[in-house]
C-alpha cells in the first residue's frame, strides 16, 4: 500500500530529541528520511544510556526507527560536497542544532535556497528570536520557560517538571505539522520556505489553559482549584494546582484498594456535571441529587475536598479497574493510574501498533512505541533504527548517482569516516 509521504525526502539534520522525533514522524508516514551524522560519533544519544553494552541506546532507537543513516563530516570540504548534492536531492533539510550551527556550516539559508529553491528548511530552537535566541536548550530548561514548571507541582512545593516530553517530542510534533502544511503550500508557490518551531513556544502552545486562568485570575479567584475550597487566598500568578481537572469539570487522583503496597493504585476520577446523579448512585449518597449543598456544580466547587473524600472511601474498596469498569459502565470519566511495566505488557496496545517489538541485530528485540496517529490509507510499518552510517554507500550510489570511482574518491578524503558498521545476521 502507499503512504501519504510516498515520494517526500528529508535530509534529517537533528539530533538528541526534538528534532528526531518530527522527522520518525515523517517516516512512519511514508517519507525517505536520511539521517546525517558525524562520522565515528553519530548522534549523541546512541551511546547515552547504553543498556546493551556495545549496542545503540534505547534512547537512540526509539527516536530513529525508519531512518536510513550516512556519515558525513559537515566541515570536511569533500563532506560539504556530498551534503550539497543531498540538498539538491531532497525536499525538507530538518535540524536541531545550537542556533548558528547550521549556518557556521556554511548552510545559510541564502546558500541553500540558492541550491534548491523548492527546499523547505525546518528547525526547532529553544526559544524564538529576543532575548534568548542564543541559548542552547534541553526539554526541562523549555518546559521551565514555557510555563509548565510553575503550574505543575502542589501549591506548598517547588516547581515540577513532567515525565511527558512536551518540550521535545511536542515540540517535534509541531515542526512535522510545519512541514507538511509548507510541503502543501509548495504546491502551489513552487517555492521552499523557513518553517521554525521554538521549544519555549511549543511548551506555552500545549499549556495555554493556565495562561486562560493567569486573565481569569483578574476577575476573581479560580474556583475549580482545590485552594478555593480550602479558603487560601490567590496570589497574582496561577499557582500549582496539583492534580485538580484543568478544565470545568473537577477531577482529583483517588486512592484504589492496595494503594498502600502500590504506588500506582489510583484512579483519575472527574465529577463531571452530566453525570452527577449517577455518580451519587454509585457512590451511595442519592440525597445529594437533590440537597441545595451538592445538585448544582457551582454549589459543589466550595466542598471538593468532602465531595472527593467521600468518592475516595468508594474507590478504596475498588481496585483501579474494578472501579473503572463500573464506572465506565455509568459513563462518569476516569482512568486508572497506569505504570510502565502495565502498559508495556498491555497486549491490546500492541494490536493496535501503538507499541511494536522490533528486531535488532545488536541490542536483540526491544519494545518501541509506534505511529499514535493512524491514517487508513497510510498503514505504519516500524522498521528498526539504522546502525551508524549502514546506508553510507547506498545513499551515494542511489540517490546521488556517484559511480564506485566517486564514492571512492570521497571515501578517501575522509568526508565519511570509517566503513560502516558491520551488520550481524538479523
Ligand atoms: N559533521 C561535523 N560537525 C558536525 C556534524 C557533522 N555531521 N554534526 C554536527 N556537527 C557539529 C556542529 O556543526 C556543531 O559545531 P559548531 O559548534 O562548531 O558549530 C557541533 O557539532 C555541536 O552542535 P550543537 O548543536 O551545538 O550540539 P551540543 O551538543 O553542543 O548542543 C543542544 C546540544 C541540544 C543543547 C543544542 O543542539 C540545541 O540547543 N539545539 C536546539 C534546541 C533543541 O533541539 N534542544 C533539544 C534537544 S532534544
Amino acid at each position: 500500500m502507499s503512504k501519504a509521504l510516498d515520494g517526500v525526502r528529508i535530509l534529517d539534520f537533528t539530533h538528541v530529541q526534538s528534532g528526531p522525533t518530527c522527522t520518525q514522524l515523517l517516516a512512519w508516514f511514508g517519507a525517505d528520511v536520511i539521517k546525517v551524522e558525524r562520522p565515528g560519533v553519530g548522534d549523541i544519544t546512541r551511546g547515552q544510556l547504553q543498556d546493551v553494552k556495545g549496542a545503540d541506546s534505547l534512547y537512540f532507537t526509539m527516536l530513529n526507527s525508519n531512518k536510513r543513516s550516512i556519515t558525513i563530516d559537515s566541515k570536511n570540504p569533500k563532506g560539504k560536497e556530498v551534503l550539497e548534492a543531498l540538498i539538491k536531492q531532497c525536499d525538507v533539510l530538518v535540524e536541531n542544532f545550537a542556533p548558528g550551527a547550521l549556518d557556521r556550516m556554511g548552510l545559510t539559508w541564502a546558500h541553500v535556497q540558492s541550491l534548491n529553491p523548492r527546499m523547505i528548511v525546518a528547525s526547532v530552537k529553544g526559544f524564538g528570536p529576543g532575548p534568548y535566541a542564543d541559548c542552547k536548550v534541553y526539554e526541562n530548561v523549555a518546559q521551565c520557560a514555557g510555563g509548565a514548571a510553575s503550574t505543575t507541582g502542589f501549591r506548598d512545593g517547588i516547581p515540577l517538571v513532567t515525565g511527558a516530553q512536551i518540550g521535545d517530542s511536542g515540540t517535534g510534533l509541531h515542526l512535522a505539522l510545519g512541514i507538511v502544511a509548507a510541503l502543501f503550500q509548495r504546491e502551489t508557490t513552487g517555492r521552499g520556505q523557513k518553517v521554525d518551531a521554538a521549544m519555549q513556544d511549543g511548551v506555552l502552545n500545549l499549556c495555554r489553559v493556565k495562561l486562560r486562568d493567569q486573565q481569569r485570575l483578574a476577575h476573581g479567584p479560580l474556583k475549580e482549584y482545590s485552594q478555593f475550597g480550602e479558603g487560601i487566598e490567590f496570589g497574582d500568578a496561577v499557582p500549582r494546582a496539583a492534580n485538580d481537572s484543568g478544565g470545568g469539570q473537577p477531577g482529583r487522583i483517588l486512592k484504589c484498594k492496595g494503594w498502600e503496597q502500590d504506588g500506582n493504585a489510583y484512579i483519575y476520577f472527574i465529577t463531571q456535571a452530566p453525570v452527577w446523579e449517577k455518580i451519587c448512585d454509585v457512590i451511595g449518597e442519592p440525597g445529594w441529587k437533590t440537597d441545595p449543598d451538592y445538585a448544582k456544580p457551582a454549589a459543589r466547587l466550595p466542598r471538593l475536598n468532602e465531595i472527593f473524600g467521600r468518592i475516595e472511601s468508594w474507590t478504596m474498596a475498588k481496585t483501579k479497574f474494578e472501579a473503572m469498569q463500573i464506572l465506565n459502565e455509568y459513563d462518569i470519566p476516569c482512568g486508572p493510574i497506569l505504570s510502565m511495566k502495565e502498559i508495556a505488557e498491555d497486549e491490546s496496545l500492541y494490536a493496535t501498533g501503538t507499541l511494536v517489538r522490533v528486531p535488532h541485530p545488536t541490542r536483540g528485540e526491544y519494545i518501541t512505541v509506534g505511529n499514535p496517529i493512524k491514517l487508513s490509507d497510510s498503514p505504519t510499518e516500524v522498521v528498526r533504527s539504522p546502525l551508524l552510517g549502514e546506508h553510507t554507500q547506498e545513499i551515494l550510489r542511489d540517490v546521488l548517482g556517484f559511480n564506485d570511482a566517486k564514492v571512492d574518491e570521497i571515501q578517501a578524503s575522509g568526508a565519511l569516516g570509517d566503513a560502516p558498521q558491520r551488520i550481524a545476521a538479523e
